[in-house]
């Protein structure tokens, strides 16, 4: 399997081999989220500035795997709201959570949209998708990896937990929410500060795997 990273999309829309890596890796992510709601349409704003991290197979190059990851900075940039915002008010323990993420005055990341086609289950039979897709996100944002912060709103039914308390203490001790797209419980996660030690464990577990997605293209942003 190979890794492609497209980013900054808004200002490449005519690159078109670019856009059709995104518009493949798009047709995927509304495919397995109508999985959930038969009616959903997932494009928005945030994808002209996000950065699309798409796993492809070595079997026919297809995507099968895919998460996005918004930086708090491009949305100040572009006059968008960082994605959490729209959802602090669906809990009155949310604004107090959100502002102690702003206040460890990092670059807080935030990670959605993660599906993998379960046809290609067996190209990543060894480790866990979520956690690879979110070390991935780390590492291709181009942030200086003590200055991040986390945010995600994973949908509860997949227990995703054990993958996320890895990363770092959550802010708050938060109940769910309803998400507004799709209306099921969904987590409230918010990490303001990454544990030294889910650096020193994912770069050990998944640094020969990195440089294999990156053909060795790319040195890693951090020795292990
Ligand atoms: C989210 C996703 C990437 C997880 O993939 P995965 O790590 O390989 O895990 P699985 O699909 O096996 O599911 C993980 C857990 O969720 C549960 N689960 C999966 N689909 C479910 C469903 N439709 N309803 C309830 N539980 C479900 C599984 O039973 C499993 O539980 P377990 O960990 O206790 O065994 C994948 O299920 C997917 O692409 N889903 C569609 C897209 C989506 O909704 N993404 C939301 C991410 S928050």
């Amino acid at each position: 399997m190979e890794l492609a990273v497209v980013k900054d999309l808004g200002e490449n829309l005519g690159n078109v081999r670019e856009a059709a890596v995104f518009m493949e890796a798009i047709e995927m992510r509304q495919r397995l989220f109508r999985q959930n709601k038969k009616n959903l349409c997932l494009l928005d704003p945030y994808d002209l500035i996000s950065d699309h991290l798409i796993l492809r197979s070595s079997r026919d190059g297809k995507p099968f795997a895919y998460s996005r990851v918004t930086p708090l900075s491009k949305c100040l940039a572009h006059d968008l709201l960082y994605p959490v915002v729209p959802l602090l008010s669906s809990c009155r323990e949310y604004p107090e959570a959100y502002a102690r993420l702003l206040s460890a005055g990092h670059e807080p990341l935030h990670m959605g949209f993660l599906c993998l086609d379960p046809a290609y289950r067996d190209e990543v039979a060894s480790v866990k998708i979520v956690d690879l897709m979110i070390w991935l996100g780390f590492i291709s944002s181009g942030f200086a990896l003590d200055q991040v912060s986390f945010t995600a709103t994973p949908n509860a039914k997949f227990n995703q937990d054990p993958w996320l308390k890895v990363i770092g203490d959550w802010a708050g001790d938060m109940p769910d929410f309803i998400h507004p797209l799709i209306p099921e419980a969904h987590r409230m996660v918010i990490i303001p500060k990454i544990y030294d030690s889910y650096w020193t464990s994912r770069f050990s577990l998944y640094s020969e795997l990195y440089k294999s997605l990156r053909g060795e293209r790319e040195a890693l942003p951090r020795a292990a």
